[in-house]
């Protein structure tokens, strides 16, 4: 596997696959990769014929009160992973590289940024759109692949991609979960062991919303109702926000009808960790 830190590196190692008419599946991640991440390598390999990741704590997605100096880096780790999983390339550009002094281009997607996570965590879809364009811009992927955990986020990335005109493929992973339903995340590693435990009221809130809606519950309220509920059973889950939204404009919804997204976000007492997971209400024919 090679490793890349150097951004002109890495576009000329992706030219030189694309004019071998190799295709690039690309995964981004800032690091500290878990069963989650390996399953999006797993998918880069299924659809293309070589997998890129990259390695980045954006520092531009991160509010001056979040959590960027102590987010978990685990390079070696990481590294020896990603290889066991199969990926050719990983990508781990040192910040200078991606935002030298000078820098001053920033990515807005208006409308669907200042809802759900963007409400609490101003400028955050900024640095996402930002760094992946600027991400994409170097390793030149055919399609890239996102969990599907950060819901938002992936459709900050499409409408990205559509009103930019990109010619990268977006495909959304399916949520990797703990064995007691929690979804899989790098922030994860912060929770005490109470929390963990305590955690996995999300899911079971987020499962009950799924029970309510396949028998036949079409009411917004009620299902958030209950996924509160049973988050509020924990000592130590605090919600911050339990929404349904339409899956593409993100739009409160209050009648379930078509693909409607719940998605919450909670955070935890003890530790203040910002844990968020989502389920989507579909017909089964949609
Ligand atoms: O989901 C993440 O890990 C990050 O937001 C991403 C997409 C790698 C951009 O920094």
């Amino acid at each position: 596997m090679k490793i890349i830190t150097s951004p002109a590196e890495m576009k000329a190692f992706s030219l030189t696959h694309r004019r071998n008419s190799n295709s690039i599946g690309f995964v981004p991640t800032m690091g500290a990769l878990h069963e989650g991440h390996l399953s999006l390598i797993d998918i880069a390999r299924k659809h293309c014929g070589c997998a890129v990741a990259s390695i980045f704590v954006n520092p531009a997605q991160f509010g001056p009160n979040e959590d960027f100096a102590k987010y978990p880096r685990a390079f070696e780790r990481d590294c020896g992973l990603l290889e066991a999983a199969g990926c050719d390339c990983v990508f781990a550009p040192a910040v200078g590289d991606m935002y030298p002094d000078n820098y001053g281009t920033y990515v807005n997607v208006d409308g669907i940024t200042d809802t759900l996570c963007g409400a609490s965590r101003p400028g955050h879809f900024r640095g996402v759109a930002t760094v992946v364009l600027k991400l994409f811009n170097i390793v030149l992927p055919d399609a890239a692949v996102f969990g599907s955990k950060d819901a938002q986020q992936v459709a900050v990335i499409r409408r990205m991609v559509e009103d930019l005109n990109l010619s990268v493929r977006i495909i959304a992973a399916p949520i990797a979960r703990e064995a007691g339903g929690l979804a899989m995340s790098s922030r994860n590693a912060y929770l005490t062991i109470g929390e963990r435990r305590e955690a996995a009221a999300i899911y079971a809130g987020l499962a009950k919303s799924v029970e309510m809606y396949n028998d036949g519950c079409r009411d917004s309220q009620q299902i958030k109702n209950c996924v509160l509920t049973e988050i509020n059973r924990s000592s130590t889950i605090k919600p911050e926000y339990v929404e349904a939204v339409d899956t593409k404009s993100l739009q409160p919804v209050d009648k379930i009808d078509g693909q409607v997204l719940i998605a919450v976000a909670c955070r935890t007492s003890e530790s203040g960790t910002r844990l968020i997971d989502n389920v989507v209400l579909k017909d089964k024919n949609l």
